[in-house]
């Protein structure tokens, strides 16, 4: 099994000093434009100097990929300075700035977008309540988009993080070009299985491309993305082993599995001998890094993770204990301050009392 404090080295040279990754949370504290503010800033300084590395919360790479208020923009030049203060303050005793970037897509509204219409693959709404019909975009748009990701992939670069993630996951934009819910096109972006991974073909390839010629030293790549989607038609375990393959041969530095549960198991009865995380973890084959993510209340569940990544991802509990990683690695978790313990997915049992986190609504529709 992976140690939780052996250092790891990614293909592009960055070195992180231990597993502990804290994953992507968005804070909504950004100002009205998606510039950093000072409130997030201190938020993130105090939450970096114990973990390998942090993501920080989604970031839009162009205006009509704004999610939700408060939300991280990359979209311009001048977000660069506010973002290179957050890079500043996470790069403190050696831990990683990793910026997340995405494009909302269906999974925001007109009210977000000050009256535009959101764009996505096709115009099919998500199945959630009061979900708007997307347009569709034009295939100049799409190519557009993948420019848009390269751009903040530079700005990224210039800020200072130490590298950039994908989001791949959680139904934003390029999980809905993946999936056939989202997706029913018959151009070269849709059709078929093959067509639906083209769009994430060209932004890895883009992205990567960015770094190559950026000349940045030990600047890292990772995509996170989401095995399974409950919609009909939409994303199965089967689509998702064919997009770790294709992914882990690409000269990405990680892959990054989101779930709520790393104990989770497929709903598809062909994949029901192991978790998705093992199934995950087994068809890459060493190729890639994994980070597996979902319920870290503690060493048990990270080190349950280790058994099946090379990296753990920590959520929630690091919003409520900003000190988690320090306290786990030095052996003290008796004193975790408001150590979570999950009743079941949607409500968590607080050190001090219950706290019924999701109530009534779907954990996927929340998790940005
Ligand atoms: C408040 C909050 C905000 C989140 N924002 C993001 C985000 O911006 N990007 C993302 O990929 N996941 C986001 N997530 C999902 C988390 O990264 C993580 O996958 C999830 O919380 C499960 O991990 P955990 O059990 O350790 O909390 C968010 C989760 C929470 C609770």
């Amino acid at each position: 099994m992976t140690k939780m404090t052996g250092p790891l080295t990614f293909r592009r040279g960055l070195t992180i000093k231990n597993r502990f990754i804290m994953s992507p949370m968005t804070t909504k504290m950004s100002f009205f434009d998606g510039t950093v503010t000072n409130d997030e800033v201190s938020y993130y300084s105090s939450r970096a100097g114990e973990n390998g590395a942090v993501i920080t919360g989604a970031a839009n790479v162009q205006d009509n990929g704004k999610g939700w208020d408060g939300e991280l923009s990359v979209a311009d030049d001048k977000f660069i300075p506010g973002l290179a203060k957050l890079a500043a303050v996470i790069k403190k005793n050696g831990t990683k700035a990793i910026l997340q970037i995405f494009h909302a897509g269906r999974m925001t509204d007109s009210g977000v977008l000050h009256g535009v219409q959101p764009v996505s693959a096709s115009a099919v709404a998500s199945e959630r309540p009061g979900a708007e019909t997307p347009r569709a975009m034009e295939s100049a748009e799409v190519t557009e988009l993948i420019n848009n990701f390269r751009k903040a992939t530079r700005r990224a670069i210039e800020a200072g993080f130490d590298g950039v993630e994908l989001h791949g996951a959680n139904t934003y934009i390029i999980q809905q070009f993946f999936s056939p819910h989202s997706n029913r096109r018959h151009d070269e972006w849709g059709g078929s299985l093959e067509k639906r991974y083209h769009f994430i073909d060209e932004l890895v390839d883009g992205v990567l491309d960015v770094v190559d010629k950026s000349g940045a030293k030990n600047f890292i790549v990772g995509y996170r993305f989401s095995p399974e989607e409950y919609e009909n038609p939409g994303i199965r375990m089967s689509d998702t082993m064919y997009l770790v393959d294709k992914l882990a041969d690409k000269p990405l530095d990680y892959l990054h599995l989101s779930e709520n549960d790393y104990k989770r198991v497929s709903v598809s009865d062909d994949y029901k001998d192991k978790s998705i995380l093992a199934y995950v973890h087994d068809q890459i084959n060493g190729r890639v890094p994994l980070i597996g993510i979902g319920g870290v209340e503690g060493k048990e569940q990270a080190e349950g993770i280790l058994n099946n990544a090379e990296l753990v991802g920590v959520g929630i509990q690091m919003l409520l204990e900003p000190h988690f990683v320090g306290k786990v690695l030095a052996g003290h978790e008796e004193l975790i301050n408001h150590k979570l313990s999950r009743m079941d997915q949607d409500t968590y049992q607080i050190s001090n009392g219950t706290w019924d986190f999701l109530t009534g609504m779907k954990p996927d529709s929340l998790i940005d």
